[in-house]
């Protein structure tokens, strides 16, 4: 049932190519110029005339969400707002009939994002639903949604479940964006070639896998790492961290690369191993200056980088290459190198990577 994977999470990591293809097969049609989606479809005017979206939801379901925020501000222009559905059920929000609420959940179980979803809906907002499993009760509860068609996601640390959930949120923002206006029609096309190539780019990149756990043998035994990106790859360092933290209980923390100087610089020395994603059209330059400052602290650079890259190579002691592709879509590929050295430092200290202690994989309860 593992499909002679060890585990499922290494399976679920590997999967990731077809899960992108089949949640996108029948809703991107890049020869047509066109985005299918019968839930947005149906409800276009209450997605264009929203004052607001609020995203809503838990854990990487969240990261996925703020992935979202940068992808439907930049494309769409309209503006959003994440919440953890949490903090948005008990802080008595302002919620109006002209707001659209996204909730994103793998299991459709989640109880906080379902108790937030109610709430949003008796102050009359549409809410729209992005989960993975047919028929949950988020799905049931939302007034329309999409399907991610990952196929099931046993282990507990979620993966699959991530890029699928950002391949919806990109087709959702393209759609938008083109049938408002706010991107060009030859921009559209573009990114529908760009995200049809994504897949083979991913495919491309799990064979780095011995790469990656070279580096997952040099820090295994870290006890605090630093995972640093900027724009659209803040969210996955948010993400890379979590992965870290949830199966190989190594403290782990992510940052806006630029928030450094705030406050967390103070931790960095020979021991800090930084996870760092220097994307070449990702605000480069900042990421750059960012890198030596934290060279010159003498902490240990681990950097995500595009193939080709000089700069950053000179100065980090690891640098993973992903190959070529528009910022926006680079969180599908900057991702993959994350989950694969999370799996790898938990299978070195002898983890449990599928059921991580004390975690379930559908939090029922608040
Ligand atoms: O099923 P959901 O997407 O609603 O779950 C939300 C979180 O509990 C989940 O993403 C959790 O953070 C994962 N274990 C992370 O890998």
């Amino acid at each position: 049932e593992k499909g002679g994977y060890d585990h499922f999470m290494l399976k679920e990591i590997h999967e990731q190519p077809k899960a992108i293809i089949d949640t996108y097969r029948g809703r991107m049609l890049p020869n047509e110029g066109l985005i299918k989606m019968s839930g947005i479809d149906d409800n276009l005017n209450k997605f264009l005339n929203a004052n607001r979206i609020i995203i809503i939801a838990c854990g990487t379901s969240w990261h996925a969400g703020l992935v979202g925020e940068y992808l439907l501000e930049d494309m769409a222009r309209i503006p959003v707002e994440v919440e953890y559905a949490s903090e948005f059920r008990y802080r008595n929000p302002i919620i109006t009939p002209n707001d659209v609420v996204i909730a994103i959940s793998q299991s459709g179980e989640t109880a906080d994002t379902l108790a937030a979803i109610k709430l949003a809906k008796s102050k009359g907002a549409f809410v729209f639903g992005i989960c993975n499993v047919v028929g949950s009760s988020i799905a049931r509860e939302t007034h329309a949604g999409a399907y991610t068609h990952a196929g099931p996601e046993i282990g507990v640390a979620s993966t699959k479940a991530f890029t699928t959930q950002i391949t919806v949120l990109t087709l959702i923002s393209l759609k938008l964006a083109k049938a408002k206006g706010t991107m060009s029609d030859s921009a559209f096309r573009m990114y529908l070639q760009k995200m049809q190539l994504i897949p083979a780019k991913i495919e491309g990149l799990l064979k780095i896998d011995e790469k990656v756990k070279e580096i997952a043998a040099v820090y295994k035994d870290a006890k605090n790492c630093l995972y640093l990106g900027r724009g659209f790859n803040f969210p996955v360092a948010l993400e890379g961290a979590l992965k870290l933290k949830e199966i190989s209980y190594i403290h782990a923390e992510g940052y806006p690369a630029a928030e450094m100087k705030h406050g967390p610089i103070a931790l960095i020395d020979e021991n800090m191993p930084i996870f760092v994603i220097a994307t070449n059209k990702g605000h480069y330059e900042k990421v750059v200056s960012n890198i030596q400052e934290i060279k010159s602290r003498s902490g240990k650079i681990i950097a995500i980088v595009t193939e080709g890259d000089v700069q950053v190579r000179e100065i980090a002691d690891h640098v993973i290459e992903i190959p070529e592709t528009e910022e926006a879509l680079t969180p599908l590929l900057t991702t993959i190198p994350f989950q694969l050295l999370s799996y790898h430092v938990a299978v070195m200290l002898g983890k449990n990577v599928d059921q991580p202690r004390n975690l379930a994989k559908s939090v029922t309860v608040e």
